[in-house]
């Protein structure tokens, strides 16, 4: 008999060591990440948060010296397999970082260039489709449909933040990783980032690193909170900022280190 399983993770991650060299940046992480809910990442600077979710979508590859172990599955398949395609497994696990990185190109080519690359559309009405949701669900459209021929570049911090979110949103991705999405925003554009992430939420599994304590009790389900390497705790948001089972997670949220 099948059954269905709504909590089965949509990531899971066991006993994943990451070493750069001679340095064990991730020393033996279980987490998983569930669809329907944001999982927020904190420690402090150099704890390996950046690290981890970089194995999550295997862009750790290309960084040399970096040596992965461990399973780090999507819906139950190992993504380092060899025969994982990983700009595939990029697509279905999209990342958006600290700094907003527009490609030099037009808005509408920033959006366009995932699914022109993975053959979504099949015609240059799908794609204007594509780009238009894509960037009404991240929360662009309206101040930029009179100009997508522009530059991405040339848009505000926060909008090309935003841009890059709609890129990543383009190629239908299941989970979306965020390393420090707002931190080179100011408070308003960081509360637009927010409230999209709390849209998001209901379509992936979504992972975000933040240094904000109140960022992270404000979007996340789930928080992991991350020391010299070790996953020291992880729960609900709640249970984690209300009553920590280890002290240097009390220490960290209290703002004692870190
Ligand atoms: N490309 C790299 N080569 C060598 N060591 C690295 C590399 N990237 C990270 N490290 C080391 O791995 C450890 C974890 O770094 P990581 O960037 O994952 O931390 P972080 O928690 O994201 O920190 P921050 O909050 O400052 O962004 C650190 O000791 C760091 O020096
Ligand atoms: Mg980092």
């Amino acid at each position: 008999m099948s059954t269905s399983q709504p909590h089965t993770p949509k990531m899971t991650a066991r006993n994943v060591h990451v070493h750069y060299g001679t340095t064990h940046a991730i020393d033996d992480v279980d987490l998983d990440l569930h669809s329907d809910e944001v999982t927020a990442l904190i420690g402090p600077s150099g704890c390996g948060k950046s690290t981890f979710l970089r194995c999550l979508n295997r862009m750790n590859d290309s960084v040399a010296g970096c040596r992965v172990t461990g399973k780090i599955t999507l819906d139950g398949v190992d993504v380092y397999e060899p025969k994982i395609d990983v700009v595939q497994l990029r697509a279905r696990v999209g990342m958006v970082f600290q700094k907003p990185n527009p490609f030099p190109k037009s808005i509408y080519d920033n959006v366009a260039y995932g699914p022109r690359i993975h053959g979504l559309a099949d015609s240059r009405t799908d794609l204007d489709e594509i780009v238009a949701t894509s960037l009404d669900k991240a929360g662009l459209w309206d101040e930029v449909k009179d100009r997508l021929e522009q530059p991405g570049t040339a848009l505000s911090g926060g909008q090309q933040q935003r841009l890059c979110i709609a890129r990543a949103i383009a190629v239908n991705p299941e989970v979306i990783l965020m390393d420090e999405p707002c931190s080179a925003l100011d408070p308003i554009a960081t509360a637009r980032v927010e409230a999209l992430i709390e849209e998001l939420k209901g379509r992936y599994a979504i992972a975000i690193v933040t240094h904000s304590m109140q960022q992270a009790a404000r979007i996340s389900q789930k928080t992991a909170f991350f020391h010299l390497g070790v996953l020291v705790e992880h729960g609900d948001t709640t249970q984690i900022f209300t009553s920590p089972q280890d002290d240097r997670t009390r220490d960290y949220i209290t703002g004692r280190f870190g």
